[in-house]
């Protein structure tokens, strides 16, 4: 149905919307957790090294394809390879990685509401109890949150409204940043907050390991909504007038910009709070790092403005996060919703409703994975530990599987749309991108070390984490 679809109706608009998605718990939550447990500076600077040489062509790669079929992920490769089935497979990886992630998105998302609850109803000094975390996520009240935000996401999907709450995000989203600024500069100003910033911005890379390269390019996949078919579909709602190039490089700079500050935030805080911390011990870290300090670092400016302004600031917080979250979270079920519409010819209210279901089912098994039900708690054992449900969703569809749907779209990209191909669509709406270093980089890149990069990343992964078995050193 080339044609009919909508376009972006600017610039700003497509990188804004594109930015919307991309900029969510990966980068609020994921990155400064990550920072912390890899190391600080030396996961940073891998990160951006990441982001820059490997993620930006696959980025770009993913959108022109996008906007060429003007499909979605299942559709796209489908239609190029005209219906063969191996390249079928990237486009099945492309639909159930989104939604997979999806499931545990409403996890966070959940989570994230509570906060914003519990902040506005003055529960800020509770919520920074270091066991606050901990009993919450096993408390009963977790499933109203959840029956809600199924009915929030649900309608969302359903009515159409996208539209209207991507308008307001873009208000929104701004004012998160600027909120996470001042937040930051203020962290900053209190005692020993120094010693983190050291710790986030001094590399010391004999903290480099393989498994922090690996967990680098696996958040930098996710926190850029690579490897997920996202891009697929939002280049193929971006207008021919625009460049997809200059497009893909706003959204990274501003996606890390924003991972960037929320580690800025966080890891300072560690020390301020905590002043007699480890570094050592902070290479257990998990989610609940950031929300055991975010309360923390809110309560903390009550010497400023009291509790109540303290609540307030705290609750508008939560809220803008939650909003980030909840875009991320329409955008990532679009995918598969979509494709349903599109493959399978079901009405949209059957898309919802089927996938919703099934989702459904799946988020209810990793929030009772916590504690509740000890079969899902102790779900499995691999790599050396039991793992719960919610821990398998995590380590397969989160750190292991994003770099392997980043090798198929290169290989896909490079070797079955050929070149030729991308660079026509790339220079769709660029002039300048013909013979320059950015077409000539993107060229060369897909077809060699990014794709082998990608490769090792996802076998060692795989190998690290589900086999205990660490490639460097079995065969170094
Ligand atoms: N990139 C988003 C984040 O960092 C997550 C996301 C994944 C959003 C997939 C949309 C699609 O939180």
């Amino acid at each position: 149905m080339a044609g009919q679809r909508e376009q972006f109706q600017s610039r700003l608009g497509f990188i804004l919307a594109a930015a919307g998605s991309a900029v969510g718990i990966g980068n609020l939550v994921g990155f400064p957790v990550n920072a912390a447990k890899s190391g600080g500076a030396a996961f940073l600077l891998v990160y951006a090294a990441f982001v820059v040489f490997i993620c930006l062509p696959v980025m770009i790669a993913e959108m022109s394809l996008g906007r060429h079929t003007q499909r979605n992920p299942l559709g796209a490769y489908s239609s190029v390879s005209g219906n063969k089935t191996l390249w079928r497979i990237g486009g099945w990886l492309a639909l159930i990685t989104p939604f997979m992630i999806a499931v545990f998105y409403q996890v966070l998302t959940v989570w994230l509401l509570a906060y914003f609850v519990g902040a506005v109803s003055g529960n800020l000094e509770a919520m920074s109890d270091p066991a606050y975390f901990s009993e919450f996520i096993n408390d009963s009240s977790v499933f109203i949150y959840l029956v809600i935000l199924t009915f929030i996401v649900g309608f969302i999907l359903n009515s159409g409204v996208q539209k209207g709450i991507e308008r307001l995000a873009k208000v929104l989203m701004p004012t998160l940043f600027v909120m996470l600024l001042l937040l930051t500069a203020f962290v900053l100003t209190l005692p020993n907050a120094f010693v983190g910033v050291k710790y986030y911005l001094v590399p010391d890379f004999g903290k480099l390991s393989l498994d922090t390269v690996n967990l680098a390019l696996s958040q930098a996949f996710f926190s850029l909504s690579l490897g997920m078919g996202i891009l697929i579909t939002y280049g193929s709602y971006v207008s021919r007038k625009e460049s997809i190039s200059g497009g893909a490089k706003m959204v990274a700079i501003v996606d890390t910009s924003v991972a960037f500050f929320a580690g800025l935030l966080i890891l300072p805080a560690i020390f301020v709070f905590n002043p007699q911390t480890d570094t050592a011990e902070l290479s257990s870290s998990s989610v609940s790092l950031v929300f055991t300090f975010l309360p923390k670092i809110f309560l903390s400016l009550q010497d400023w403005v009291g509790y109540i302004g303290a609540s307030l600031f705290a609750s508008t917080f939560f809220l803008l996060v939650f909003f980030a979250a909840l875009t991320s979270q329409v955008s990532i079920l679009q995918v598969p919703i979509s494709a349903f519409q599109d493959e399978l010819k079901f009405s949209r209210l059957k898309s919802v409703f089927s996938l919703g279901a099934c989702a459904a089912l799946l988020v209810l098994a990793c929030t009772v994975s916590f504690g509740m039900v000890p079969w899902l708690t102790e779900f499995m054992s691999y790599g050396g530990g039991t793992r719960s449900f919610f821990d398998l969703v995590i380590d397969v569809f989160y750190e292991t599987i994003l770099p392997l749907n980043g090798f198929v779209i290169c290989m896909f990209a490079v070797y079955c749309w050929k070149r030729a191909k991308l660079n026509q669509e790339m220079a769709v709406g660029d002039d300048n991108i013909s013979g320059s270093f950015t077409e000539r980089y993107v060229n060369f890149a897909l077809g060699t070390f990014v794709p082998a990069i990608l490769l090792f990343v996802f076998i060692s992964t795989v190998s690290l984490k589900f086999f205990g078995v660490n490639l460097l050193q079995a065969f170094g």
